[in-house]
């Protein structure tokens, strides 16, 4: 054995030599990587084996090039000549790959002569996510071994595909047993040379882009396809420009052409935001002052205590996770309505072919309804899900603290109430916390945690660990009238419902904050949500638009108009009625109407967020400025391309954002009041990114 570097080691197995790599924890081709790499291959190389593996120890094959080494000078080699080192290589050279090879890792496997895989392995180029392109040959080579078709759907998706698939597609050559990884490689790599197979590079193979030459229109089709999903992304784009180029240009071209598109995103303020993401959602699973090897406690069944919109979304995440669920309500009709929608939701994912029938059944099965809270006395988990009244929250608190057996963790999905009250109702204060699901719960990734006064570390790392298994994104957040989210949500509202008695439509307001790239604006947003939820018909007086709307029920898509006017298929149109509606308003109140910028509905949209925001930090109640926004994109569809409010802020220089909040402060009053903290931050000339760094 040779130890090639700290993270190498060149070995043989008879006349195949293994070229291994150990650097934890997914073996990303940091500078010593791709040095160890090019040393240990001359040296294979140069021996007198037949034939050369190169596999991974750990978890994973290479998960990729090392994202933390983006936007700093590279030293080492690059990796493309990585991989020409190994694509020249005169012995057959075998990729065993187990884990995940993603990225640059399965450009390295691209550029070895053959692939075998464990079943459990996954194959994929998600670039893409990071606001890339794979930028050492993957959108040059990939089309020649699956053809461009597949080779597009990967490359704009960023999804991997498991061994099986990419076994029929021709990116593996052969699927070998679980745990024999190693063994079968070498097998393989002799049977190989055994065979006297030729030794064919994946970049001298054009077979499979034949077929696409002399056809831009597949790629047109392709683009029209996505358009929806790429909306605002630059990187999908270019992608799709890569591959075209595989398929126009020779090989040396294409390669040329890809570096220039990948340097060119490299450079953008996408991929900045993009990468910068990718770094805040791992940074929230990690909370200061609870170590990560606090003990969980172990959630094998769980409660939920209500089965309207929430509680049955919820009891779906865990139902997904193989965890059975217990679910309270207090009617029978309640609850057979709760049921059936879990049904009907798994049944219409069945019908596009996402479950099978017997999966369907199978997460069924795991749900049992009641109408009895004792039934919660074995659960290790209750989550409570009804009305969002702080009366009824205190008095059912007070019942599962009875009911619930020792160490039984009591969380509330509240989305406003203060959970250190609804604490107060138990003698176990530090058993309870908020789990703050989003709607639809089943669908929407981001769960708030919501840590009480009294929360012990324990509960909270369980909560943490149960929100990766039920596949979220958890963010720890502190009690505070809406949390993080929905606490900025409101200054973001309350400046819409302001907009709109100016001179403002409902969708001009929508429309500047579609094209920021939110997936709606507030006032389509409403419709979609219902008008009325939170509305009391009984004591509704006409004195804003949304009294007046519900009175004339237009309460949303439900009713087939709300602030916009509904096709069957649910269309949106404006409505001149709603115009009319609030002309009226105005006139009523002596407000001429004034022409307003879409600059100015931008920055009145989310300023005050960003300025809540901050007051968030100052007053402790998010742990980083990143975890808010991770919050934001995956709460509220917050572009990834632009990184989340606070990091958004950081790129317009928080110094322009206190000279635009003091700008409208003049104008509007308080409401646009700079934070303490934003304004110290701006004054340092500091971003928010410093405080995350410092933390
Ligand atoms: N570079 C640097 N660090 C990485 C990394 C990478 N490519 N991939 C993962 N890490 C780090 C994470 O930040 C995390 O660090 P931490 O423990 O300090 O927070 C640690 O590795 C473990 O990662 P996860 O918590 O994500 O572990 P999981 O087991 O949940 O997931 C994974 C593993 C599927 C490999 C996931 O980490 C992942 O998707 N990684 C990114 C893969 C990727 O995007 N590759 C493409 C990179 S770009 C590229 O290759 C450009 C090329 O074309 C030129
Ligand atoms: P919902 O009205 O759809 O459902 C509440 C359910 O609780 C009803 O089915 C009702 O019969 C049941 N219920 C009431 N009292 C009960 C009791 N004592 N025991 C058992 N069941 C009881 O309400 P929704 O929207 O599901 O909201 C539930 C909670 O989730 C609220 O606290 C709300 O603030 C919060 N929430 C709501 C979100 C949403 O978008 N709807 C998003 C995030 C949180």
């Amino acid at each position: 054995m040779t130890d090639i570097n700290s993270v190498t080691t060149l070995t043989r197995e008879g006349d195949i030599a293994v070229v291994t790599l150990n650097s934890p924890p997914v073996n990303a081709l940091s500078a010593n990587v791709r040095e160890g790499l090019t040393e240990a291959f001359n040296q294979a190389i140069a021996s007198d084996a037949a034939a050369i593996v190169l596999i991974c120890d750990g978890r994973t094959f290479i998960a990729g090039a090392d994202i933390s080494e983006f936007g700093k000078a590279m030293t080492g080699p690059m990796l493309p000549e990585v991989i020409e080192t190994i694509e020249n290589s005169t012995k057959p050279v075998v990729a065993a790959i187990h884990g995940t090879a993603l990225g640059g890792g399965l450009e390295v496997a691209l550029g070895c002569n053959y692939r075998v895989a464990v079943p459990s392995a996954k194959l994929g180029l998600p670039e893409v996510n990071l606001g890339l392109l794979p930028g050492a040959g993957g959108t040059q080579r990939l089309p020649r071994v699956v053809g461009v078709e597949k080779a597009l759907e990967m490359i704009t998706s960023g999804k991997p595909v498991g061994a099986k698939q990419a076994a029929e597609m021709g990116l593996v050559d052969e699927v070998v047993a679980e745990g024999q990884l190693r063994e079968q490689a070498v097998a393989f790599a002799r049977k190989v040379v055994a065979e006297g197979r030729p030794l064919k590079k994946v970049r001298e193979n054009d077979e499979k882009l034949a077929p696409a030459r002399g056809h831009p229109e597949a790629f047109e089709a392709f683009r029209k396809a996505n358009a929806r999903k790429f909306r605002g992304f630059l990187a999908p784009e270019y992608c799709i420009r890569a591959v075209e180029a595989a398929v126009n240009q020779p090989f040396e071209q294409g390669i040329q052409t890809e570096r220039q598109l990948f340097m060119e995103l490299m450079m953008s303020p996408q991929s900045a935001a993009q990468r910068y993401y990718f770094f805040a959602e791992r940074a929230a699973a990690k909370i200061p002052d609870v170590p990560e090897d606090t003990a969980t406690r172990p959630i094998k069944k769980v409660g939920v205590l209500g089965a309207g919109t929430m509680g049955g979304g919820i009891a779906m995440n865990f139902a997904n996770a193989g965890i059975p669920v217990t679910i309270v309500e207090v009617k029978q009709e309640a609850l057979d309505r709760g049921l059936g929608v879990i049904r009907k939701n798994y049944e219409r994912t069945a019908s596009r072919g996402g479950l099978t029938a017997e999966q369907v059944e199978q997460r069924m099965s795991l749900l049992t309804g009641s109408l009895d809270m004792n039934d919660f006395a074995d659960v290790d988990l209750v989550i409570e899900a009804v009305f969002e009244r702080m009366d009824i929250k205190k008095d059912v608190f007070g019942k599962l603290d009875a009911i619930c057996k020792p160490g039984a963790i009591l969380a509330t999905n509240t989305s406003y109430l203060n959970v250190d009250d609804i604490a107060a109702m138990t003698s176990r204060p530090q058993d309870v916390l908020g789990l703050h699901f989003f709607s639809p719960a089943n669908v929407m990734r981001l769960l708030e945690i919501v840590r009480g006064e009294k929360t012990s570390k324990d509960v909270i790392a369980t909560a943490m660990k149960l929100g990766k298994q039920i596949n979220k994104v958890a963010v720890l957040v502190g009690v505070a009238h809406g949390f993080v989210g929905n606490r900025m949500l409101a200054r973001r509202q309350e400046q819409a419902q302001g907009l709109i008695l100016e001179g403002a439509m409902p969708w001009d307001v929508d429309k500047v904050l579609y094209d920021f790239g939110m997936p709606m604006g507030p006032f389509a947003m409403g419709d979609l949500a219902g008008l009325d939820l939170g509305w009391v018909k009984e004591e509704s007086r006409g004195e804003t638009i949304r009294d007046v709307l519900c009175e004339m029920d237009r309460r949303g898509q439900k009713t087939g108009a709300g602030f916009y006017d509904y096709d069957e298929n649910r269309n949106p149109r404006p409505s001149p009625v709603t115009e009319q509606i609030i002309r009226d308003f105005m006139a009523k109140k002596g407000v001429e109407p004034r022409q307003i910028t879409d600059d100015e509905i931008l920055d009145r949209n989310i300023l005050p967020m960003i300025n809540e925001g901050a007051k968030i930090l100052e007053e402790g109640k998010a742990i980083r400025a990143s975890d808010i926004d991770v919050v934001w994109v995956n709460g509220y569809g917050w572009p990834v391309y632009r990184g989340g409010p606070m990091f958004y802020a950081d790129q317009l220089g928080l110094a322009n954002v206190v000279a635009k909040l003091k700008e409208y402060e003049a104008r509007y009053g308080a409401a646009f009041k700079p934070a303490a903290l934003l304004e110290k931050l701006a004054a340092e000339g500091r971003r928010f990114a410093d405080l995350d760094k410092a933390s």
